[in-house]
């Protein structure tokens, strides 16, 4: 028995990366796919890894940034498999990047439109689905970045704003049986982040390895897992969650440690600071 026998999911940005693992997992657990992306060739894959897991699958073409395509994801899969028990806002990109004095509107726009105004159109035309089938589980991709600084300025800002509307719409529909929570990835090795590292995956696994305070960097089954908890009945008392899933990256670096000033203190109690003075 799958631990989504029965449900059906629509997943964005699951030609590739964290979405695509996702799929399958979902897949191999009972589940039904709807793969919504961009990448046709990629999402036509996506279907075969999700049939092949043992699931069923269909793609349906989406670009993210429009409003009736998001809804058209969602009219598939009620009419392909008769219901909608998780809606899963994931399609994702750098967008706007650069000093933030040089950064255009359209861009800063558009980065809103793809990674923040599309999870609240998945959640507009989810919810009166789900609503009339008696709950649902809807699951965003959001970021470290929502709370760290580093990352592009228009992607924190918009992956913070991910979080609280997660927060925000959980409080509105938890009385309809629907689950509203995000995920923050740390650092995935997907093409998101290693088209970008000269070298490629391997280099990037490498050199990310060295931040994490698990010494490996993420994967994205690492994602995949706690998606698949996300939309399972298991965490069905869960609601407005923002769920960590980073290696420890966002933990910050070690006060104490090789490459410190600060020599790591002996077992024993340090203050008050008045009595204590290292030399
Ligand atoms: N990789 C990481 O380190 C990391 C960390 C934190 C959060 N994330 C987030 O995870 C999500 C998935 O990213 P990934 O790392 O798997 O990257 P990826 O590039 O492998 O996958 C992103 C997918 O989104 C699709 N997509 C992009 N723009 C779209 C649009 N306008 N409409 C429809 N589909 C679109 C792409 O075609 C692709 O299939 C994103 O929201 C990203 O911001 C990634």
């Amino acid at each position: 028995m799958g631990r989504l026998d029965g449900k059906v999911a629509v997943i964005t940005g699951s030609a590739s990366g964290i979405g695509r693992a996702a799929a399958i997992r979902f897949a191999a657990e009972g589940a039904a796919l709807v793969i919504a992306d961009l990448n046709a060739d990629g999402g036509a894959e996506a279907v075969r890894d999700c049939i092949a897991a043992g699931g069923r699958a269909v793609f349906q073409p989406v670009n993210v940034e429009n409003e009736a395509e998001i809804k058209a994801a969602i009219d598939r899969a009620t009419s392909e498999f008769g219901r909608l028990d998780v809606m899963y806002n994931n399609a994702g990109l750098g967008g706007a990047v650069g000093p933030i004095e040089e950064t255009s509107v359209e861009n800063w726009d558009r980065t809103m439109a793809i990674l923040l105004r599309s999870v609240f159109l998945g959640m507009k035309h989810a919810i009166p689905v789900m609503r009339t089938q008696g709950g649902g589980s809807i699951i965003s991709t959001a970021s470290v970045a929502g709370f760290m600084a580093g990352a592009p300025h228009a992607y924190s800002a918009a992956k913070a704003g991910v979080i609280n509307l997660t927060r925000s719409v959980a409080t509105q529909v938890g009385k309809d049986r629907i689950r509203v929570n995000c995920i923050c990835p740390g650092l995935i090795n997907t093409p998101l982040v290693y088209n970008h590292v000269p070298g490629g995956a391997s280099v990037a696994a490498e050199f990310f390895a060295n931040v994490q305070q698990i010494p490996r960097i993420g994967r994205p089954e690492d994602i995949a897992a706690m998606a698949l908890f996300l939309a399972s009945d298991e965490s069905e008392w869960i609601t407005g969650a923002a769920m960590v899933v980073d290696g420890g990256v966002s933990l910050g670096g070690n006060l104490f440690g090789a490459n410190s000033p600060i020599p790591a203190p002996p077992a024993g109690f340090s203050g008050p600071s008045f009595r204590h003075r290292r030399e």
